[in-house]
Parts: C-alpha cells; sequence; structure tokens
C-alpha cells in the first residue's frame, strides 16, 4: 500500500482525496497497489472538508511521517511551497505539485533537488490535458518547431462571449467574477501572467530554456473591446489570448498576448473556458490537445494520474524530461524587440482632415506597411482608425505607437493586437 499526503486540501485537493476513494478501482489495477490518503494538511481546521482522512495545520505532521510516500503539494503561492517541497524531497519523498508558479520560478533548482527522486507536475499546465507527458513523453523523438495554446480558461471564456454573444469587457468580467472563473484581482488571469507561467514550463521540456516570467513578453486581454472584435470578425478572425513558442534558428521566442487568429485554425475554435494546445514536432507534424484546463476533478484526475505513475514505476524520467542540452548548440532566448509578427492597431483619433494622411506618413517613417485601413465614427467628433499590417519588427512597432501617442489629435495610446 502507498500512502499519500496532501497539502492544501482545498478545491483541487478534495478532488484528488475524492478521486483516491472513489475510483480505488481502477485506480489500485492500474497503479498495482493499493493508494490511500493518509492525511492532510489545511490552514483553517474549523471548516468541513467532507472528507474521511486525518486534518491537520502543521505540515511537519506529513513531512516528517515515515509512512508517507508521497507529498501532494497544493497549497499554491511560490516561497513557502518551494520550502515545503524542498523539505519533502530531502526526506526522500516523490513529491506531485499542480502549482504553476512554484515551478515558473524554481523549476531548474526543483530538477536538480529532485535528482532521482519522482516529481510530477502534470496539472500545472491546461489542468486536466496531459500536456505534459504528450510533450516530455509522447513527442520526445521530435525537434519542438512551436508550441501555440490557449493556456488560460478565463480569458477564452471572456473572448468567447464577447465575440458571439456581444458582450461588453466590463460586463464579462464583472460576470467571470460571480461565476467564480475570474478572481476579485483578476490581473493574474487577464494580465496574461497565468498562461505565461504556464508557457515558461512547456518551453523548459521542448526547448530547456531557463527564463522567469519577467523575462518574456507578457500582455493581456484587458486592451480587448467591443470594436476590436468587429474588426477580427469582418476580417475573419477570432480574437485569443495564446501563449506562444517558436524556435527560429538558435533561437526561441516565448510570448502571451491576445492575438488576432484566422478562424480557420482549430485553436480558433476553442471556446467558453476550455484550453487547447497545439505542438509542432519536425517528425510528428501538428499535434493538438483539448479539454478542461481547470476545476477540481480535472485538475485532480492529472494529480491522481501522476501519483498512479509514481506508484508504477517508482521513479520517473528527469523532471523537465532532459539531463543535458537537448540541442546540437544550447538554444537562447529571442529578444522580444527582435520578434517579428503581423499588427492590428486601434489609433482613436480626433475627426479632422489630415489626420490619416499624417498618420499613414508615420507608418511609413517606420517601415511598416499597411495591410488595411478602416475608419470608424466614435463619437460626434473622434474616429477610430482601424489598421492591419504586413510583417514587421516589434522594436518598429513599439517606437511608432510611442511617436503616435504624442500626436495632438490623437486621444489615447493606440491599442495593438498582433496577429499569428
Ligand atoms: N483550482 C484549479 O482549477 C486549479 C487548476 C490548475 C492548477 N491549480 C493549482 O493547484 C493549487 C491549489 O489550487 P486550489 O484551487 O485547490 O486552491 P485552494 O482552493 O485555495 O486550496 C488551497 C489549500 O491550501 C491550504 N493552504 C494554503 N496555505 C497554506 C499554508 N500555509 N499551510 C497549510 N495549508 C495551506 C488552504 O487551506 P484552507 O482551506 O484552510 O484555506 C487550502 O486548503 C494551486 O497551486 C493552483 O494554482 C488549481
Amino acid at each position: 500500500m502507498l500512502k499519500v499526503g496532501i497539502i492544501g486540501v482545498g478545491t483541487v485537493g478534495t478532488s484528488v482525496a475524492e478521486i483516491l476513494r472513489d475510483n480505488a478501482d481502477v485506480i489500485s489495477a492500474r497503479a498495482g497497489v493499493d493508494i490511500v490518503v493518509k492525511s492532510g494538511v489545511v490552514k483553517n481546521l474549523n471548516k468541513d472538508r467532507g472528507l474521511d482522512i486525518s486534518i491537520t495545520d502543521n505540515v511537519d505532521d506529513i513531512l516528517n511521517d515515515d509512512e508517507i510516500d508521497i507529498v501532494v503539494e497544493l497549497m499554491g503561492g511560490v516561497e513557502e511551497a518551494f520550502e515545503v517541497v524542498k523539505r519533502a524531497l530531502g526526506a526522500g519523498k516523490a513529491v506531485v505539485t499542480a502549482n504553476k508558479a512554484l515551478l515558473a520560478y524554481h523549476r531548474y533548482e526543483l530538477q536538480d533537488i529532485a535528482k532521482d527522486i519522482a516529481f510530477e507536475y502534470e496539472a500545472a499546465v491546461a489542468g486536466g490535458i496531459p500536456i505534459i507527458t504528450a510533450l516530455r513523453d509522447g513527442l520526445s523523438a521530435n525537434h519542438i518547431e512551436s508550441i501555440m495554446g490557449i493556456m488560460n480558461g478565463t480569458c477564452n471564456y471572456m473572448m468567447t462571449e464577447m465575440t458571439n454573444n456581444g458582450v461588453s469587457y466590463d460586463a464579462i468580467l464583472k460576470e467571470s467574477q460571480e461565476l467564480g472563473y475570474a478572481e476579485a484581482d483578476p490581473t493574474f488571469d487577464v494580465g496574461g501572467f497565468d498562461a505565461a507561467h504556464k508557457l515558461l514550463i512547456l518551453a523548459s521540456i521542448a526547448y530547456g530554456i531557463d527564463a522567469k516570467p519577467e523575462d518574456i513578453l507578457i500582455e493581456g486581454i484587458d486592451n480587448v473591446r467591443s470594436e476590436d472584435i468587429a474588426f477580427a470578425k469582418e476580417f475573419g478572425y477570432a480574437i485569443k489570448l495564446l501563449g506562444i513558442a517558436k524556435k527560429d534558428g538558435n533561437e526561441v521566442e516565448l510570448r502571451v498576448h491576445a492575438a488576432l487568429i484566422s478562424q480557420d485554425e482549430m485553436i480558433a475554435k476553442i471556446d467558453g473556458v476550455m484550453n487547447g494546445i497545439s505542438v509542432v514536432g519536425d517528425k510528428v507534424g501538428e499535434t493538438l490537445y483539448y479539454g478542461a484546463g481547470a476545476g477540481g476533478d480535472a485538475t485532480a484526475s492529472a494529480v491522481v494520474a501522476n501519483i498512479i505513475d509514481i506508484a508504477r514505476s517508482g521513479k520517473s524520467t528527469p523532471m523537465l524530461g532532459f539531463d543535458k542540452p537537448m540541442e546540437g548548440s544550447q538554444l537562447v532566448l529571442k529578444p522580444t524587440a527582435n520578434i517579428e509578427s503581423k499588427y492590428y492597431l486601434r489609433i482613436n483619433v480626433s475627426d479632422k482632415t489630415g489626420v490619416l494622411a499624417r498618420i499613414t506618413k508615420i507608418f511609413e517613417e517606420h517601415n511598416i506597411s499597411v495591410e488595411t485601413m478602416l475608419q470608424r465614427k466614435s463619437t460626434d467628433t473622434s474616429a477610430n482608425l482601424l489598421i492591419s499590417t504586413h510583417i514587421a519588427k516589434e522594436s518598429d512597432i513599439q517606437s511608432m505607437i510611442d511617436e503616435i501617442e504624442g500626436l495632438e489629435f490623437v486621444n489615447a495610446r493606440p491599442v495593438m493586437i498582433r496577429i499569428v
């Protein structure tokens, strides 16, 4: 019999204990051994968890318990969780976590500390979708050319409602908070940070890139408005928050931002709270993974799969799937300024003669070629210029936006959304 201790018996932790209890038949058949939860740790002992396990508020009760083989970290946060996980590994216990924030900052240190001890984290990226296993094991024969996906269900729900039902950004944010999809402070989701944590984990497995959130381009959906959705629809695009990792020579670009993506792409058709990730390998071609990216049971399904895997083998593959530089030459992060893309801009201007000519000239001066341009009345005295460009360099676009923002007839900083 294998004994598990759960540190953090909240939404996911409770579901983990329930799945191990309710699905004990298939789990023990597949693991080859019975797996039981011995105890759990919480902050508030007065809350009823509805579980028949011993609950304490002291992590030492799990970390110092010699009978516990596997520690499941589901408390969240970064530094406190890091300490707990290090202590568990130090005590020789296998660890399973769903904590993407912990891994976004400490995955390489944890790989070094874990060495031969199993450390698994399938649920940390895209909840119930087995994307880590797919990337680390199923596609391990490939050079990974790109990873692109919807990695945050809250943002995808908001974008879907704005597109399909014409709901405004403010209204859908409020509704998402009422439904419990978005936190009271929604920045972590709508600002792109949650998706960035997941992208960084995938990029480590695919490319061995050691970057932290502050090293990469992270933007959210907080600038997307109904006018942008209307433009996207008119030109055959959907707007999605995407996490993108792409190899270009010995450089890898990593970015999270709202993007206009052709409605013909499979990713564009992924709606609601669902997640979807496309991975292109040099030998396998494109593969696509779709499913629930969050929620207690879906996330716990991945956590329990990791527990079963540890029970089967006792040891997993190296945590990030490799133990030396993977490619012929070490890959490096591409500087954000060098990223190239097509762009869409919304520029709110005073409705005066000469404005269009001046804006067009500035585009030319920054080497940016316009693909389409529309003018839409905004108020009696102002208009929105909606412009898409051919491929341009990020640094050129950013300096052009800075210049346009300073013009006397421009009413606000132009909004830019990349087109992929
Ligand atoms: N929820 C999802 O859909 C989802 C999806 C993917 C990944 N994850 C990840 O899974 C982890 C857990 O998420 P969750 O939604 O289950 O969070 P949650 O509902 O807030 O649960 C956290 C649990 O940890 C306990 N806890 C927090 N700090 C503690 C401390 N210092 N000492 C002891 N116990 C402590 C809490 O105790 P109390 O109950 O007493 O407050 C609670 O039981 C996070 O890393 C999250 O990013 C969640």
